[in-house]
């Protein structure tokens, strides 16, 4: 690329940033467009493919473009340890929304009620992705394309289909809410066609959420423990469904 830096700057207000050379793995792997990527060290940037993404290794090899570490540092708002930062093209919305609505599914949809924290919902997309689940949704105000949310998701967006709805717009299916006042989890096998939802850190499932629940089912949990995080109940909950569905990942 002639110019990386003026690429950049012509693309950074409508792309995703992958900040770190795991977030351009996990985006190559699973086809994202990838239209500008840079590093502040070409050779450590090769060394780290050959050692952990072979698959990936000549695509990085054409796509990155050395940059100096003070340019490299002024696109990323912290730089990362492996120096290595690019842009990706947002997948259309329509197309992920057909995604979620497509039936029959062979794997849940995870749906996330008003979260407030960027990382655990990075971290849910991240799950999400590695379960193989059909998407992640979120309602309401956070944007769960945020980048510090795909810096927790480790680039895994590509992996899955990533919307934020209303309640009131979420795929159909029957929707299972996950409540420590529910059924125990152990006793329910959760459908491949399932919504989970997982209510907010601060006030857990909002009444339009319960409303719409099917089932309301628990995580097993000690008396006088009041609540487990919401990315360690999703990863719960997504191997309590794996277990039941033998095709899942
Ligand atoms: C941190 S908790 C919410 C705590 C919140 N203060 C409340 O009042 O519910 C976030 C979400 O994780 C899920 N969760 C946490 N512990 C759970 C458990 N033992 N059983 C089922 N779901 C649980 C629920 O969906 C909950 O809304």
């Amino acid at each position: 690329m002639s110019d990386p830096l003026r690429a950049w700057h012509g693309l950074a207000g409508t792309c995703v940033l992958l900040d770190g050379f795991h977030a351009l793995k996990h985006a190559l792997r699973f086809g994202a467009e990838v239209p500008v990527a840079v590093t502040a060290d070409r050779a450590a940037a090769l060394a780290l493919a050959d050692a952990l993404a072979p698959d990936v290794r000549d695509t990085l090899d054409a796509l990155l473009t050395e940059v100096g570490r003070a340019a490299y540092a002024s696109l990323v708002p912290r730089p990362h340890p492996t120096e290595v930062a690019a842009l990706a093209v947002r997948p259309a919305r329509e197309a992920g929304l057909a995604r979620l609505a497509r039936t029959p599914r062979t794997a849940p949809v995870v749906v996330l009620d008003n979260p407030r924290n960027l990382g655990n919902a990075g971290a849910v997309i991240r799950l999400a992705a590695g379960f193989g689940a059909t998407g992640v949704v979120t309602t309401g105000t956070l944007d769960p394309w945020h980048p510090a949310v795909v810096r927790g998701g480790a680039g895994l967006h590509f992996a899955t289909a990533v919307e934020r709805l209303a309640v009131g717009d979420l795929p159909a299916g029957p929707l299972y809410a996950l409540d420590p006042e529910g059924e125990d989890i152990r006793g329910t096998k959760l459908p491949d066609g399932a919504l989970l939802a997982f209510g907010s850190e601060r006030s857990g499932l909002s009444p339009e959420l319960r409303a719409r629940a099917d089932h309301l089912v628990a995580l097993p949990m000690r008396p006088q423990v009041s609540s487990y995080n919401l990315a360690t109940s999703v990863a719960m909950t997504l191997y309590h469904w794996s277990l039941g569905a033998p095709h899942a990942v």
